[in-house]
């Protein structure tokens, strides 16, 4: 059975097509897709995009939304294998995923690492663990990688510049300050989709530190060498922002501190000034700044840039409407 976990899982024909249905749902909202249908959206962590896309989406196809919150308004789920239940959760994954299942034609399921334990965190067990014992297709809402936000990225940057074919932009994804140590997880994706889809790409970060995991890494390496794009990792601020044509945005906490955020904290106080920010964007071949949101103004980008008509982050979310019923209706086909 097809899922929907990751962007890397299916083809570029696959998700041109996704993208080409997003604007054509973009055009023409209505539709039957899933009259008769119905997904369940499970949210461990908040979301404000997310659900409201999904739900909305899910109706204008003529389906159904079911939000579960386990552990807030569904029973706490267990997801190791041989334990004894005597803890808070009250039922298993693998009556869970099969019961729903039952009920539903699709499963959303949104479950950010724990950040206790990279290593533990990098397995995606939740995720996985829905893919494992659901009979319908499950669609990953946000777990250590985004693709839902991938595909409404491309999108907003194909409208921006009024082509499919992205490729030799020059794309820089930044690290940025933020008070806490975020989730890699839009990282990731951004790295992954932006490679995948042919630009030239840095990853800006304060230090090695904050480089992304080997295996974002390595499917970065591996999507430059088939769509002839590039992948570097520069530490300048300066070199990387120069003639770049899109500017993205993202806070993470840096994995070899995973589970020991008090050591990161001062590391990462020393680098406010990743801020993006007027000067920088100066420095940009006029170019475009988006960023998954939420985001935390005069932290993370400025007033001024998040209000320059060069700021597509606004498109981009709407984006996750369309995209998202591109996705469900390709997997109830
Ligand atoms: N970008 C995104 O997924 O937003 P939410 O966390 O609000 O869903």
């Amino acid at each position: 059975m097809k899922h929907f976990l990751n962007t890397q899982d299916w083809s570029r024909t696959d998700l041109d097509a996704l993208l080409a249905q997003a604007a054509a749902f973009k055009r023409e909202k209505w539709g039957d897709a899933m009259k008769g249908r119905a997904i369940a959206l499970v949210f461990f962590n908040p979301s404000m995009r997310t659900r409201t896309s999904f739900e909305l989406g899910a109706f204008q196809l003529g389906g159904h939304a079911v939000v579960l919150q386990p552990g807030k308004d569904a029973w706490p789920i267990e997801f190791d294998f041989g334990t004894v239940m005597d803890g808070e959760a009250e039922e298993h994954i693998a009556e869970v995923a099969r019961v729903l299942a039952r009920y539903v034609d699709l499963i959303g399921v949104r479950a950010f690492p724990k950040f206790q334990d990279w290593t533990q965190d990098r397995e995606d067990k939740v995720l996985r663990a829905f893919a494992k014992y659901s009979t319908v297709p499950v669609i990953n809402m946000e777990t250590i990688t985004h693709p839902c936000q991938e595909l409404a990225h491309v999108l907003a940057l194909q409208e921006h510049f009024g082509t499919t074919d992205l490729r030799g932009k020059k794309y820089v994804l930044t690290w940025t300050y933020h008070p806490k140590p975020l989730n890699t997880a839009v990282a990731n994706s951004a790295l992954t989709i932006a490679t995948r889809f042919g630009l030239d790409v840095t990853l800006l970060c304060p230090t090695p530190e904050y480089v992304l995991d080997e295996r974002y890494l390595g499917w970065a390496q591996a999507n430059v060498a088939e769509s002839g794009g590039s992948f570097t990792i520069s530490h300048d601020i300066a070199s990387a922002y120069r003639g770049a044509d899109v500017v993205y945005a993202k806070s993470w906490g840096a994995l070899p501190y995973f589970g020991n955020w008090a050591a990161e904290k001062p590391i990462r106080d020393q680098y406010k000034h990743f801020i993006v920010d007027e000067a920088k964007m100066a420095l940009t071949n006029d170019g475009v700044f988006s960023h998954c949101l939420p985001l935390r103004r005069n932290v993370k980008a400025t007033d001024a840039v998040m209000d320059s008509p060069r700021c597509i982050a606004i498109d981009e979310a709407e984006n996750r409407l369309h995209v998202q019923k591109a996705i469900m209706a390709a997997l109830l086909r």
